[in-house]
């Protein structure tokens, strides 16, 4: 039976399903069903759709809370999308720790976003840096009704540099130019601006007095924001004396400063070594993601930018840095985090709304320094845990509850068994045994 298929995107959504499950399932009315069940009411559903081309159904994740983030001195309840267990515990854990030690502090160091307008242009480069001034107006001017409502709002267009690369690529030029888009991730408003631009980059060389036909010659090669956002930049920290951190050793068997010394070393080994980075700042981005994808934000952009700003040194590192100086602690967190609280899925998606309104209705730049802060939790818990208890403890736990729920385990059961399982390796197979010698041993005695 063929697999291939044309005008698929045309066929409506019970076309679609009925094609799909008849071709690439065992049980094609089972799959129906299966997709069918997790469809919302058709007025929500229609909204789901709408996000993304030849949707058949919905892809459901946990929608959870972290309570108790204290930060700049404010209380937030944290929303966080993520499926994978202990890291919404990790992040609670971590703020009600902190919460105890003045919480977290974070400053946002700057909003500026980008796009470029890639061209070859074969003409002298001093030439075309010399006609540059005349132009940068003039291609600013020819987006004033694009960015009127920005500007109103304080935002707009920051500026327009002339980039040469022609060492590096024959002819290669870059308009590259800088934006503030306010309480908007602004992509759509960027690149709108930067196809005017391109327009209007041919049309003043075509226009422009006394320049040879090789000058009037230009090609839009592409125009498009820039994920890359180094000065959209936000930190974020704790800190508190050494004396106040008897108890990071979680009863490790280990005094408290050893445990700061550790905790400080297992954090320059990711400045060092890029194999622990990357696990590093992945542990920083569970809770980054999470909170990027529970307001309705571009977490792929978000994480691109990201791991290109752990490499600015040229060398991948971490993005926290832990340091003691006169017996305090400090540590913190750097990252680039381009985020809108207005616009796009921000107003859509009836779940971005929930957790917007759940931290108050934040601007971009509060809810940089609420991602930055949960980021920064979820990079102190995880490596807490490694240098103390070691990371196994917390997750079988998590992964124990998640088998003893799927076996239907009563809570008498699932007592029994965190008590049975405490210290010991945890997998499906041995709960699921001993949960059926519990289920046997007490059929048995009532008899
Ligand atoms: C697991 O999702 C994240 C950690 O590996 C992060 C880390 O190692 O720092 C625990």
């Amino acid at each position: 039976m063929a697999k291939t298929v044309t005008g698929f995107s045309k066929w409506n959504k019970a076309e679609k399903i009925e094609w799909l499950t008849q071709h690439f399932f065992a049980d094609p009315s089972t799959a129906k069903a299966a997709f069918l069940s997790w469809h919302r009411p058709e007025g929500e559903q229609k909204v789901i759709d709408g996000f993304a081309e030849n949707a058949i159904s919905n892809f459901v994740l946990p929608f959870s809370v972290a309570p108790n983030f204290l930060i700049n001195g404010k209380v937030y309840a944290v929303p966080m999308v993520i499926e994978e267990s202990s890291v919404v515990a990790a992040a609670s854990s971590a703020a009600r720790f902190w919460m105890e030690r003045g919480g977290f502090h974070a400053e946002v160091l700057g909003t500026v976003k980008l796009g470029q307008v890639h061209f070859r242009w074969y003409g002298c480069p001093e030439r075309l840096r010399a006609l540059f001034p005349q132009m940068e107006p003039r291609l600013r001017g020819c987006c004033d009704d694009l960015t009127a409502n920005m500007r109103q709002r304080g935002g707009g267009i920051l500026g327009i540099e002339l980039l040469d690369f022609t060492a590096q690529e024959p002819g290669y030029y870059q308009l590259r130019v800088s934006f503030e888009t306010c309480n908007s991730m602004g992509a759509n408003f960027i690149n709108s601006v930067l196809e005017r631009m391109g327009e209007q980059l041919e049309c003043l060389l075509e226009t422009l007095p006394g320049l040879s036909d090789t000058e009037r010659d230009v090609e839009i090669v592409m125009c498009i924001l820039s994920n890359f956002t180094p000065s959209c930049l936000v930190r974020a920290w704790v800190e508190c004396p050494v004396s106040e951190l008897e108890d990071l050793a979680q009863n490790a068997g280990l005094p408290g400063h050893a445990a700061v010394d550790r905790f400080c070393t297992a954090v320059r080994i990711a400045e060092i070594d890029p194999y622990r980075a990357v696990t590093h700042n992945k542990g920083i981005f569970n809770g980054i993601d999470a909170v990027v994808i529970a307001t309705g934000n571009d977490f792929r952009a978000v994480e691109s930018c990201g791991h290109a700003y752990a490499c600015r040194s040229g060398h991948y590192r971490s993005l926290s840095r832990a340091q003691v100086e006169n017996g305090m602690f400090r540590f913190e967190l750097e990252v680039p985090l381009a985020v809108g609280t207005v616009g796009g899925l921000t107003a859509l998606h009836p779940m971005a709304k929930q957790a917007l309104e759940m931290l108050g209705n934040p601007s971009a730049s509060e809810l940089m320094t609420i991602i930055a802060a949960v980021g920064l939790a979820q990079n102190f818990a995880a490596v807490r845990s490694l240098v103390t208890t070691g990371i196994q403890d917390g997750h079988m736990r998590m992964h124990l509850n998640n088998i003893l729920q799927h076996l239907g385990a009563t809570d008498a059961e699932s007592d029994a068994a965190r008590a049975h399982f405490r210290g010991q390796t945890v997998s499906f197979s041995g709960v699921r045994a001993f949960i059926e010698q519990l289920r046997t041993t007490s059929s048995q005695s009532s008899v």
